[in-house]
């Protein structure tokens, strides 16, 4: 767990100056994954496992610049709970300051059930992932997963995009896999072809964990699943 990245960051209240999408991956390319921010046919498909009902709660691993953030909050329209968490802070900052009702937090996805925890949640109903997976080690991917899986509801629903060009390599498969090994249904949905690359989302339901002496764990991190 990356503990550090749970210090308090204090966001600018005005949002800091305007964020290039661009810029931050030339930055850290590997951490941002794509050279644009996803678009609004993929952000409708990867958020439409929002209930537009009752009082959810809602948590978005690596907002960036929001493209999947308006959607979610225009299907929870005002109910619910949206917690973002987003490890770059200069996207972090902007947006805050664009979605006043979103709970923004400046950390590793690594560390979910802490930020979870600090805001007095321990479950959601609905992860959405905008990660760059394919950018991601096998541990980060596990460790990731791990904590998607600790948090999500039984009936709960984690979603996830690849792009359609690099689904058959390594670390797409590598993801296919591990979620088919900590969830009982992972649905494949349609191509995006709009998107610029086209990308399909991964619908995964009925997270498989086991119940220990502290409750429960997901398979990798029972004992004898390693
Ligand atoms: C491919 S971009 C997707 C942005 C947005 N969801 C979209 O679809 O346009 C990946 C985002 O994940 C963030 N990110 C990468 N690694 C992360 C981590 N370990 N924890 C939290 N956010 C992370 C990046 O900073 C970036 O904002």
């Amino acid at each position: 767990m990356h503990g550090a990245a749970l210090q308090p960051v204090q966001l600018p209240s005005d949002g800091g100056p305007p964020v290039s999408f661009f810029l931050e991956f030339l930055r850290s390319p590997l951490t941002v994954g794509a050279v644009r921010p996803s678009g609004r046919a993929l952000a409708e498909l990867a958020t439409a496992a929002v209930p537009a009902t009752g009082s959810p709660v809602v948590v978005e691993l690596g907002p960036g610049t929001g493209a999947f953030t308006a959607p979610i909050q225009q299907r929870l329209a005002g109910s619910g709970r949206h917690l973002a968490v987003e490890i770059n802070p200069r996207f972090a900052g902007r947006l805050a300051a664009l979605h006043a009702t979103v709970e923004v937090a400046v950390a590793d996805a690594t560390a979910l059930r802490e930020v979870l925890a600090q805001r007095g949640l321990d479950r959601a109903d609905v992860v959405v992932s905008g990660l760059p997976w394919a950018a991601f080690d096998e541990e980060l991917q596990r460790n990731v997963l791990s904590e998607v899986v600790a948090v999500i509801q039984p009936t709960g629903v984690f979603t996830t995009f690849a792009y359609v060009h690099a689904r058959w390599a390594p670390p797409a498969r590598r993801l296919h896999e591990a979620l088919r090994s900590r969830f009982e249904e992972v649905v494949v949905s349609r191509t995006v072809w709009t998107n610029l690359p086209p990308a399909l989302v991964y619908f995964c339901r009925r997270p498989i964990t086991v119940v220990g002496p502290q409750g429960a764990m997901d398979l990798s991190t029972a004992a004898g699943h390693r």
